[in-house]
């Protein structure tokens, strides 16, 4: 992976930075997208001390801020001949008090949906001019307990839950994947996944009934190394190339719930963010050779 970029989110912690180190140790030029520079430091110097060079970099961004979103990619597009490889694992999961990002998107919705979304689009250009782009979206299994709601995916109708909106946005995740592979030209893929239960930082702050529960469950949750795998695989095999629109767990494609698998839900969740975020992003006519 010598001559590979790799642009990796939530970079400094949990899968997200086994990912990074592993493709930094493959010879990989990685590119961090982490919104704390201290914890971003910190992981960036435990990756230098394994991977055997010294092409790893630090963006920051907070995906709850649409401009930061375009800041950082501003500074990637000018910075970086190209991207081969975005692997979108930044996630979050809150209490049960609804909140909002900067542009005031329900948080869950905002970084786990709207902030990858608006990335992709806005390094597309970068991962188009590669000889084979990919384009990983960190999902979960969780997208199967999602009350599915297209009139109301920021939850501003249903009585707030943490957990359920966490769950219809690891659904959108699977739908944007979808919908996404179906409008880029070949040469660039994408799929999503699901990485295990992860005995990560993941929940750590939230004290609702999903806060406990995991802390509860660690002991019987795989190690981080374990969870970055499907990630890597995706990034390094050749099915990881080949394989498009797919849903992958335990580096293999499954298939994701009903809802997920919807052509109508894909369609209408790429129009619903475009509108939202006010860009027009790979139009069909684009995607036809
Ligand atoms: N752990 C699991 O069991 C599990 C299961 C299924 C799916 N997943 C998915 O796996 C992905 C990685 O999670 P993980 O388990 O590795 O958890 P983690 O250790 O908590 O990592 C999450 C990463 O996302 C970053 N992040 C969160 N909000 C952000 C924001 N507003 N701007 C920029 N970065 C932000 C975090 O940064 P900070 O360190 O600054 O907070 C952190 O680097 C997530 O998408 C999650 O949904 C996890």
């Amino acid at each position: 992976m010598k001559d590979k970029i790799c642009v990796v989110t939530g970079a400094n912690s949990g899968i997200g930075k086994v990912t990074a180190r592993e493709l930094a140790k493959r010879g990989a030029q990685v590119v961090m997208l982490c919104r704390n520079e201290e914890k971003a430091e910190r992981a960036k110097e435990d990756i230098l001390r394994v991977c055997g060079h010294s092409r790893v970099d630090i963006v920051l961004v907070d995906l709850a801020s649409t401009q930061q979103i375009h800041s950082a990619a501003e500074r990637i597009n000018e910075n970086y001949p190209k991207v081969d490889m975005l692997v979108n694992n930044a996630g979050l999961i809150t209490n049960n008090t609804r909140s909002t990002t900067d542009d005031g998107f329900e948080m869950t919705f905002g970084v786990n949906h709207l902030a990858p979304f608006l990335l992709t689009q806005l390094l597309l250009n970068k991962v188009l001019a590669t000889d084979r782009g990919n384009i990983i979206n960190v999902s979960s299994e969780a997208h199967r307990f999602a009350s599915f709601d297209l009139t109301d995916l920021q939850y501003e109708k249903r009585k707030y839950n943490g957990l359920k909106a966490y769950c219809s946005s690891k659904l959108c995740n699977i739908l944007f994947t979808r919908e996404l592979s179906q409008r880029l030209p070949s040469h660039v893929v994408s799929n999503a996944l699901h990485p295990g239960a992860v005995a990560s930082n993941f929940g750590g702050g939230v004290s609702s009934f999903f806060g406990i529960a995991m802390q509860l469950a660690r002991p019987f949750m795989i190690s981080e190394e374990k969870g970055a795998e499907t990630s890597i695989y995706l990034a390094t095999s050749e099915e990881g190339f080949t394989a498009t629109g797919r849903y992958f767990s335990e580096k293999k494609a499954v298939s994701p719930n009903k809802e997920a698998s919807s052509s109508y839900n894909a369609k209408r969740l790429w129009e619903i963010s475009e509108a939202l975020l006010n860009i027009q992003f790979l139009t069909q006519q684009m995607a036809t050779p």
